[in-house]
């Protein structure tokens, strides 16, 4: 399996120092407000997906005082052939650099193809509330893992849609903006053809999970996955084509893989709509749990699973249901609470617990 097996971070956010062994199953870290949880998980989400979840501001995750912070972590894979990674980076208001086993890469893709990792937080039900984007990472989080191809094709898409957008702005003459289609077109079929082999085989993991968390829920889910151009038109060429005055006015490209979008219903019901918001909290755990299976069953090597302030909207017995899945499912997961007693420890020999204080860390 794949494990952080050791974490550094060094001037980064509260933490001046932190230094950690992690285990293969439970990491717990307890600590008061602003004691340093977030920053914790915000630091390893950083590292292994090059955003933050809370500021764009790179000044703003370096410790004040200090010109630049570095995240450092060992990682182990447990499938043969065994093998160990270095990954690290060191972040100034200027530079970033990343490195990979002592050499500097440039491409973030190489640190989160050794680094699978999935987060969830108190804002992950926005995920349901918010607009197309963060759903489209999620189907692509699972298509850049599984599809090889993936990766390239999503890269040339956004290459060439830059170029098209680029030639709506400055109003070039139709036959220069039409340039693009044909390529734009065939990214757009090649993208949506592997998103909808996957979000396919996920669907049946997701149903299972939604019934292992919320067996109250009677409605059947439905799982509608929307390419990003009506199903109605004859080809995307033609939409394209009838509809470049409208994307003259509005500067942008209206249709293709880059507008795709996943909607979630129960029964008739939108799932932000008929779900409470401990419901929705579960659900989108039932979403990260289907695609931890799903990586663990295609790559062999499991995801790590990030959760910050897991008892958040959660009630016991869903605190505990969750903890098990995770159990089940063998996989690392990195979990914060204000609180011990909130956590059911469902593995103790596979468990570690850690104590965080104004940015410092113990082992309990
Ligand atoms: N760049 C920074 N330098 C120093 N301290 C910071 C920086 N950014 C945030 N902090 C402080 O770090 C503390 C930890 O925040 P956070 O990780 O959100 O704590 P928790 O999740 O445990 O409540 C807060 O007190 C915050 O003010
Ligand atoms: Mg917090």
């Amino acid at each position: 399996m794949t494990q952080l097996t050791r974490l550094q971070l060094q001037a980064f956010r509260n933490a001046e120092q932190i230094n950690c062994q992690l285990c293969s199953g439970l990491n717990l870290f307890i600590g008061d407000n602003a004691a340093g949880k977030t920053s914790l998980i915000e630091a390893i989400w950083l590292l292994a997906t090059g955003r933050s979840f809370r500021s764009r501001l790179i000044h703003q995750l370096i410790q004040h005082d200090k010109t630049e912070t570095v995240i450092f972590a060992e990682l182990q894979s447990h499938i043969k052939p065994y093998s160990n990674h270095r990954i690290g980076m060191q972040r100034s208001a200027q530079n970033m650099t990343l490195r990979l086993d002592g050499e500097t890469i440039r491409a973030q893709s190489e640190i989160a193809q050794k680094l699978p990792v999935q987060l969830l937080t108190p804002e992950s039900h926005r995920l349901l509330e918010e607009g197309p984007k963060a759903r489209r990472q999620f189907v692509d989080w699972g298509c850049f893992y599984q599809f090889p191809e993936f990766i390239q094709w999503w890269r040339q898409h956004k290459r060439l849609l830059k170029q098209r957008n680029q030639a709506l702005k400055q109003r070039l003459p139709a036959l220069q903006i039409q340039l693009w289609d044909t390529q734009l077109v065939e990214t757009s079929l090649q993208i949506d053809q592997l998103r909808r082999r996957y979000v396919e085989t996920l669907t049946p993991l997701i149903e299972t999970y939604c019934q292992a968390l919320m067996p109250e829920l009677e409605q059947t889910l439905g799982c509608h996955y929307r390419p990003g151009w009506p199903k109605s038109a004859d080809s995307l060429a033609q939409l394209m084509q009838a509809n470049l005055n409208k994307d003259l006015q509005l500067g942008h490209t209206q249709y293709g893989a880059h507008r795709a979008d996943i909607r979630f219903r129960f029964g008739n019901y939108e799932a932000l709509q008929t779900l409470s918001r401990g419901q929705q909290k579960l659900f989108v755990c039932a979403l990260m749990l289907a695609q931890a299976q799903l990586h663990q069953q295609v790559t062999h090597e499991p995801a790590i699973m990030l959760i910050d302030d897991l008892p958040a909207e959660l009630d016991l017995l869903h605190r505990e249901k969750l903890m098990e899945l995770l159990d089940n499912l063998q996989i690392q997961h990195l979990v914060t609470s204000t609180a011990q007693s909130l956590i059911p420890i469902i593995n103790p020999e596979n468990s570690q617990i850690w104590q965080l204080k104004k940015g410092k860390l113990n082992a309990l």
